[in-house]
Formats: structure tokens, sequence, C-alpha cells
């Protein structure tokens, strides 16, 4: 071709490219337009809605927009049409195929430089290969090994708790983050963190931050712009948030390889992955990461950005869960009674509580207090996927356009009247065996659902269950009256004030 011709064919290439974005997007906007939403500013869309840019403010607005346009909403961020989901039959369609795997391009391209491209943000043959690769890290036989690291962790925090059982209001929040953090360092990685007994973790407050600025970020669409955002003040923060974070993470896996050496050396190389019958052993996760790398799988960078993953998601998530459980137990002495009683019938009373994983399996009662914690303070209360095509969505016919974001708003399905009457009631009598049966399967999704659910599910179940059950074998919570939690979303639900409540100590 000559050059004149390849001139001709790149002039005609840009409006014809122009042309087909324009249409694209006429289309987006026409069928954005028949969901019901607030108005939306040119360029901004509804970025200033919310009136101030703290979790607080963004928690607070959209409540008030599932409440007015609800429960199918649409708003803009910027360019970005969001189109957000409450009813169980359009979350079965979003979560349950293969169509809406991937997750949205808005907080990938904001949690990469954190998270890189690991299990939580990847997706297709990338995806597909590591989760299949990783979900042996979680199979019952290596929840089994943890559970007497998940219960020694619970033996420090009960004695971080005496020290505050004087029946004085305090703050629960901070110590469950460094017990989560423990948890998770000393299962997962291997490796001792011991954040409990020096009171403080440097990542724990990284983690708080990066999470902030992140959802700031993504409801300013002004600081979208990679350039704009690290000259703001906010970007100059992120960055030292991630040499802190990237910086743990890189000790753990250098601690870890470091024992792995030294047992190496002692007892043969094949210690980590045959067992002495020969057969292939079950590895906990950071160990199957170095072994993959020591089998060529995984690089460095692979291996970093699992660490850095399942150490947020692992812990931060957890965190959430648990203060929430012990708030609502504080206000609901019959409940907090009805789970000792519980535990009295299968444990001895005058000894300390080390339940093994299948006495966990029994404690029924306690289990549905932790899912009705979890229907009503969802850890995860929004996720995100991209639309790549046009979708009637089952509930009201609408068509979910090509283009736009889906939000699946958890928060919303679990507090919908028709599917949970008096929603704000803490209620465990919801999740008898009967109840759950009555429920849609797609009503309750704490842990998402369908193929890129929770991977991480069991062993929450199993920590969550263990840590609440020393808690109340241990003390009687009891409520802050002063205290009114202000509700945030900082990616995990959080609060902006902690969670205030009293402890004494049981006889
Ligand atoms: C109460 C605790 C937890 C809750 C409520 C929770 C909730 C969720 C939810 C809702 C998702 C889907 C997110 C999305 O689609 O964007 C998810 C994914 C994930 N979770 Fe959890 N999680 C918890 C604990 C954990 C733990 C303990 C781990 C690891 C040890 C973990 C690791 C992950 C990972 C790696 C993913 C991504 C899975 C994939 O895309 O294939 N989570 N979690």
């Amino acid at each position: 071709m000559t050059w004149a011709a390849s001139l001709l064919v790149s002039a005609l290439a840009l409006p014809l490219a122009l042309w087909r974005w324009g249409r694209r997007r006429f289309h987006m906007i026409r069928l954005g337009a028949k969901f019901p939403g607030p108005f939306a500013m040119p360029i901004v869309g509804n970025a200033l809605d919310p009136g101030s840019m703290d979790g607080a403010a963004i928690f607070n607005w959209g409540c008030k927009i599932l409440k007015i346009y609800g429960p199918l909403y649409r708003y803009y961020l910027g360019p970005y049409l969001m189109i957000g989901s409450t009813h169980p039959k359009d979350n079965e369609l979003i979560l349950s195929g293969n169509k809406f795997l991937k997750k949205t391009r808005l907080y990938n391209k904001f949690l990469e430089p954190w998270l890189g491209d690991g299990l939580l943000l990847s997706h297709g043959d990338k995806w597909r290969s590591r989760r299949k690769r990783l979900t042996p890290a979680f199979h019952f036989k290596i929840l089994d090994q943890f559970q007497s690291v998940i219960l020694n962790c619970g033996n420090e925090f009960v004695r971080q708790l005496q020290k505050r059982a004087g029946g004085v209001a305090f703050d629960v929040w901070p110590l469950v983050k460094l017990l989560t953090l423990d948890v998770i360092c000393e299962t997962t990685m291997g490796v001792k963190m011991n954040a409990q007994i020096n009171s403080s973790s440097k990542y724990v407050n990284a983690v708080e931050e990066i999470s902030d600025i992140t959802v700031k970020r993504i409801i300013q669409p002004w600081l979208h712009i990679d350039f704009i955002f690290y000259l703001s003040s906010i970007g100059r923060k992120y960055k030292k948030c991630l040499e802190v974070l990237h910086g743990t993470t890189d000790k753990v896996i250098r601690d870890r390889r470091e024992d792995i050496l030294k047992i190496s050396e002692t007892l043969g190389d094949a210690t980590f992955d045959i067992d002495e019958l020969g057969r292939r052993r079950r590895v906990a996760f950071l160990d199957l990461l170095l072994i993959e790398a020591r089998n060529g799988h995984f690089s460095d960078a692979d291996i970093r950005e699992e660490v850095d993953t399942f150490m947020f998601e692992g812990h931060d998530t957890t965190a959430s869960a648990i203060s929430f459980t012990m708030f609502a137990l504080s206000h609901h002495q019959d409940v907090q009674e009805k789970v000792l009683e519980e535990l009295k019938t299968v444990f001895d009373r005058s000894q300390p509580l080390e339940p093994t994983i299948q006495q966990i399996s029994e404690l029924k009662y306690l289990e549905m207090v932790v899912k009705e914690s979890l229907r009503i303070y969802p850890p995860v209360p929004l996720f995100y996927r991209d639309t790549n095509q046009d979708e009637k969505l089952p509930s009201t016919g609408h068509v979910l356009p090509a283009g736009s974001l889906t939000e699946v708003n958890v928060f919303g399905t679990h507090r919908y009247e028709a599917l949970y009457p008096d929603p704000l009631r803490f209620d465990p009598e919801r999740f008898s065996t009967e109840e759950s049966a009555k429920r849609h399967p797609y009503a309750y999704l704490p842990f998402s659902a369908g193929p890129r659910n929770c991977i991480g599910q069991r062993f929450a179940m199993l920590e969550l269950k263990s840590i609440i059950a020393k808690v109340v074998w241990n003390f009687r919570i009891l409520p802050d009256l002063d205290f009114e939690p202000q509700m945030s979303w900082k990616l995990v639900l959080k609060t902006e004030n902690g969670v205030r409540l009293r402890l004494l100590q049981r006889s």
C-alpha cells in the first residue's frame, strides 16, 4: 500500500471508530434510561451526589438510592453506567453462569497496583487455572490443620479481652483486626505475625487507609486519571501504603521460603509435597505457591499477587464479620444465652473451650447466629461485574446494556423486605433448616455464589464460629447504649466509629 493509501485508510478509520463508539454509547444510555435512578450531570454523572467523599457519606447515599429507586436502579459514576441488582433472580443470572465472570474494569484498575492480577481480579484462562490450583489449599483436611492455630490465636484474643472485661465500654474492632491478621498469616502463610501481642500492625493500618483511598478514587471520576491521582495528596498517601503492604507481604514470603529451605535441608526435599507413603501431600496456601514455583508454574510476581490478595481478603472481611456479630450479640442477650446453652450441651463448662472442627460443625444454633449477622452486616456489601452484551433481567424484563457495570448489591438483597420481613430485626431463626429451604438460593450471598464465589468461605465460617464460641464461653457481651454505629463502605463494610461494647467475665 502506498503512503497516500495508508493515509486515506487512517483518515477513514478514526471517524469510523468514533461512530461505532458513539453508537454503542447511545445504545447503552438509551437502555440505561429505562432503569429508575437519579438525574445524572454531564461528565461527572452522580459522583458529586454523596456531598462528601468519606465512607459514611458514600454509604448513606447508596442506601438512599436503594430506598428511592430500588430494588433495581441505575446511576452514573463519571462515564460509567452502573446498574444495581438486588433481586435474587437477577443475582442468579449474573452470578451463576459464565457470561459475567469478568470483574469490572473500575476496581481492577484501582486495586491492581496493590493486589496485582491475583485470584480476586484476574479473569479468563489465568483465573480458571489459578482457581483450580489454589482450591486444594482450602480442602477440609487443611482446615483441620488450621483449627489448632485458630484456637491459639483465639486464646490470645480472649487474653486481650480479659484486660477490658471490667464492664467499661471500649472499641473491639482494632483488637479483632489484629486477631484475624494473626490467623490468616499463621494458617495460610505459615508465618507467625504476633500482631495481637505487639498490639499494633502497620499492615492493618495501611489496609485501612488504602481501602478508604480506593473508594474515594472510584467515586471521583477526575481521580481515575493516573496523572491527576498520583499528584494529589491521597495519591501520595496511596504510594506510601503500597510500600508498607508490599514490604509486609515480601517479608512473609521471604520468611516462609527460609523456613522451607531449613526444613528441606534437615528432612529432605520431598517433605512438602510427598507424604511418608509417597502420596501427594495437601499443603497450605503459601507452601503450595512455593512448591508450584519450584515446579515452574508460578513466578515470584505470581506469588506476591496471590499473597497480597489472600492476606487482604482473608483478614479484613473476617474482622468485619466478627466485630458485627459481637455487636449484634451485645444487643441480644437472649440469643447470646442460647449460644451458651448450645455450647454447654457439647463442652464441659469447667474446661477451656477447644472445639475440634467436627464439634464446630455440630453447633447449629451458633451457625444460624453467624449467618444472620452476615445477612444484616455483609462484609462485602457490593461487588461488580462488567456487562459485555445486552442481557434481559428476569425480575422486570429490563435489559442490562452492554458496556454498563453491574453492581450486585448484597446489602440490598439481604435487607429486602419481601425476602426478609422486618429486615432490620436480628433473628437467627431465619436460618433454621426449614426457613432456609423456603428461600431462593440467590437471596443470601455473603460469600457470593457461582463459579466466582469466595474460595475462603469454609475457612471463614470455621474461624467465625470458633472465635464467637470462645468469646461467649468466656464473656457476657453487653451493649454500649450510647453507641450508634456510623456505617461506612471501605470495600469492606465497616463503621467510622468502631464497634463499642462492654464485657463481663463469666464465672
Ligand atoms: C466473612 C469472611 C468473608 C466474606 C464475607 C467473603 C466474601 C467474598 C465475596 C462476596 C467474594 C466475591 C467478590 C467478588 O465477586 O468481587 C469473595 C471472593 C474471594 N474471597 Fe472471600 N470472603 C471472606 C473471607 C475470605 C477468606 C478468609 C479468604 C482467604 C483465605 C477469602 C478469599 C477470597 C478470594 C481469593 C476471592 C476471589 C475468588 C475468585 O474470584 O475466584 N475470602 N469473598
